[in-house]
């Protein structure tokens, strides 16, 4: 935060092979190091396109993990592993088992090692105009992310000109995946609908067994505004919880704006399998 305070705008992000990253949280060597991390079976591994629902599974996996594992000194830091200094990576290489970790890269710039070890992988998808929305707002208000302008940043996100690249090349790379059985794709609207039905499949997915009142009581801490006031992100809990709402892209998109996603969803994802689960006629139409 304060390196960032003191960078101007056009300094906070930097491009590595080909990709837009923030230059204070993932810097070169950062992004070095992680390339020959090593993965484990049984590391708990969270993926999800920058502002699609991490921080919400973050919490939920963690407290899953808590509870069925009764282990309460698992630590509390960003798990995002391109955020690790080469320092975090060693120490994280001496964590006992499970790990929890979680990352926005693109499937193929995640360590190879995950792959190998089959590591079971929990993938969160949004609709891409929430997204969007959600990513604007999240660049004008992370200080260690340049302030952006509507107009600019929609036609950024559209050509994936944006930190951890294009929404769409994400996407399209997920689906391919989708019939892995180390994969699990969940989506931020259906969490919404049934946060506790999603409670229960996620802790089947990584095999931590919980009983019907621990799922409630992770339910009720894990809602919108249970998180929104609870303290667990200090002053970047504004900057995490914003509206946690499905739909405020109509609040945003000009009619032009809307088509082109619509356009781009439909050259893109319309026939896809994960395309289908993000019902995009019900949430972006
Ligand atoms: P909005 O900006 O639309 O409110 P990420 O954690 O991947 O950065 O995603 C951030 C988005 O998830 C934000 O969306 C945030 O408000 C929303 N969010 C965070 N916690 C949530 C919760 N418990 N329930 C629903 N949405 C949540």
């Amino acid at each position: 935060m304060e390196m960032a305070k003191s960078m101007k705008d056009e300094d906070k992000m930097y491009k590595f092979e080909g990709v837009i990253y923030s230059t204070v949280m993932s810097p070169a060597e950062n992004l070095e190091a992680v390339k020959t991390m090593e993965a484990r079976p049984d590391d708990v591994m969270l993926v999800a396109y920058p502002k699609c629902g991490f921080n919400w599974m973050v919490a939920v996996l963690r407290k899953i993990m808590a509870a069925s594992t009764g282990k309460t000194d698992v630590p509390d830091m960003p798990p995002l592993i391109e955020f690790f200094s080469p320092d975090t990576q060693k120490f994280m290489a001496q964590q006992p088992s499970p790990r929890f970790l979680g990352t926005h890269f693109h499937p193929d710039k995640m360590p190879a090692s995950f792959k190998e070890k089959k590591t079971k992988m929990l993938v969160v998808w949004r609709n891409p105009k929430d997204t969007l929305v959600s990513y604007f707002h999240f660049m004008n208000k992370n200080p260690v992310l340049p302030n952006v302008e509507w107009d600019k940043f929609f036609s950024d996100f559209m050509s994936g000109e944006v930190g951890w690249g294009s929404y769409f090349d994400h996407a399209e790379a997920w689906d391919k995946l989708m019939d892995d059985p180390n994969v699990k794709i969940v989506t931020y609207e259906d969490l919404k609908q049934d946060l506790c039905g999603g409670i229960r499949e996620i802790s089947q997915f990584f095999g931590f067994p919980l009983t019907e009142e621990q799922v409630q009581k992770i339910y009720s801490e894990t809602t919108f505004s249970a998180m929104k006031t609870g303290s667990s992100h200090g002053k970047m809990g504004d900057v995490f919880f914003r509206k946690g709402e499905v739909g405020d892209w109509k609040n945003h998109f000009s009619e032009a704006q809307s088509q082109q996603m619509d356009e781009e969803f439909s050259k893109r994802l319309a026939g896809t399998r994960l395309g289908k689960r993000l019902k995009y006629d019900t949430y972006c139409k």
